[in-house]
């Protein structure tokens, strides 16, 4: 089969992981009999330094017409300081909201070899890992009215938290049908002792637990979670959370496995098409020095051929390389905890040679 995949590798070092990504496609293409088509454009940062827009519309043009898409990170300092339509964040909940992305799908496990470089205590840890945060993408405060005023204590700035009967049930959906091929339990985050949004969010989704009396439901305020990702990880399976709430979750949650620049994501709407991309950013701080962990780009290409393409043999065969080259005790400097470390580049040589 032949498929079209659009690169965007942005800034910082979106370049040097989705390169690494890359190859590990062009190795599974070979090995697997099948042609993957790659074509690369701009969005982010380098496209306010091409076209001076963050989103140009060739650039969404192409998304619209390939089979998925592959992102690496937008943004860096060089542009925090423009208007906010301007700032290169905005190229990717343009092409969210374009392609109809509502469903973010953050996959968070620990893998036991690397429960060093986690953050949790060790009897925590050994309890295990292995969550899926589905994150509400195209609604919520991130796409609501937004704008600025004056008011008795000067000038003041707002942003507005909607969520529709139908945006939740969509996305609850996403949660529930997961829940059944994997762990089984959904636990939808929420603030509804104080938000009515919230309020809405808890009874759609109550509503839909009926529809699945096997899937075990639980509610949590997002305090709560926040302090229960921390405490007790174990009892979570699948995580349903709005856009706010799941932005901020999925960086807490990352951390758990030991390195955010491990955690891939997959954004989906209604058909097969999504965007791909590492939940890390584009840090700007290591750029360029060649040691940034390609393992979420990778994880995330195979996120592709599992859910775009359908391709599930091919993609567990890259997830085994992955934990085969992790288990092997290869490191790059974020999840080496200190000791010895390996190139990206080598990482991505490490995994391919094991597929
Ligand atoms: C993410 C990022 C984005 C988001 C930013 C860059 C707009 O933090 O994908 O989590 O908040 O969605
Ligand atoms: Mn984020």
């Amino acid at each position: 089969m032949s498929y079209r995949i659009v690169l965007i590798p942005g800034d910082g070092i979106g370049p040097e992981i989705v390169a690494g990504a890359v190859e590990v496609l062009e190795a599974v293409g070979a090995k697997f009999g099948h042609d993957f088509q790659f074509d690369t454009v701009l969005a982010g940062g380098c496209a306010i330094d091409a076209y001076g827009v963050p989103l140009p519309e060739d650039t969404l043009q192409k998304c619209l017409q390939s089979d998925s898409v592959l992102l690496g990170a937008v943004g860096g300092p060089k542009w925090d300081t423009l208007p906010g339509h301007l700032r290169p964040e905005r190229a990717l909940l343009g092409i969210r909201k374009a392609l109809g992305l509502f469903a973010n799908l953050r996959p968070a496990k620990l893998q036991k070899e690397l429960a060093a470089a986690s953050p949790l205590r060790a009897d925590i840890a050994a309890r295990g890992v292995d969550m899926l945060i589905v994150r509400e993408l195209t609604g919520g405060m991130y796409f609501g009215p937004r704008g600025r005023g004056e008011g008795e204590l000067g000038e003041n700035a707002y942003d507005t938290e909607i969520y529709s009967v139908g945006e939740i049930t969509r996305i609850g959906r996403v949660a529930f049908d997961t829940a059944r091929k994997r762990g089984g339990k959904v636990c939808s985050i929420d603030k509804a002792n104080v938000l009515e949004s919230s309020r809405l969010w808890r009874e759609t989704m109550h509503r839909l637990a009926a529809e699945y009396p096997d899937v075990t439901y639980c509610d949590m305020l997002v305090d709560n979670a926040a302090m229960q990702l921390i405490q007790n990880p174990a009892q979570f399976d699948v995580i349903v959370t709005s856009n706010l709430f799941g932005d901020i979750l999925s960086d807490e949650a990352s951390q758990l496995t030991g390195s955010i620049g491990l955690l891939a994501s997959a954004s989906l709407g209604e058909g097969t098409r999504g965007m791909y991309e590492p939940i890390h950013g584009s840090a700007p701080d290591i750029a360029g020095l060649g040691i940034a962990n390609p393992i979420a780009t990778i994880l995330s290409a195979a996120m592709m051929l599992n859910l775009s393409f359908g391709l599930t043999a091919e993609a567990k065969a890259v997830e085994d390389a992955v934990a085969a080259v992790l288990a092997g005790g290869a490191r790059t400097k974020d999840i080496a905890a200190g000791g010895d470390f390996i190139a990206g580049a080598e990482m991505t040589a490490r995994i391919i040679a094991a597929l």
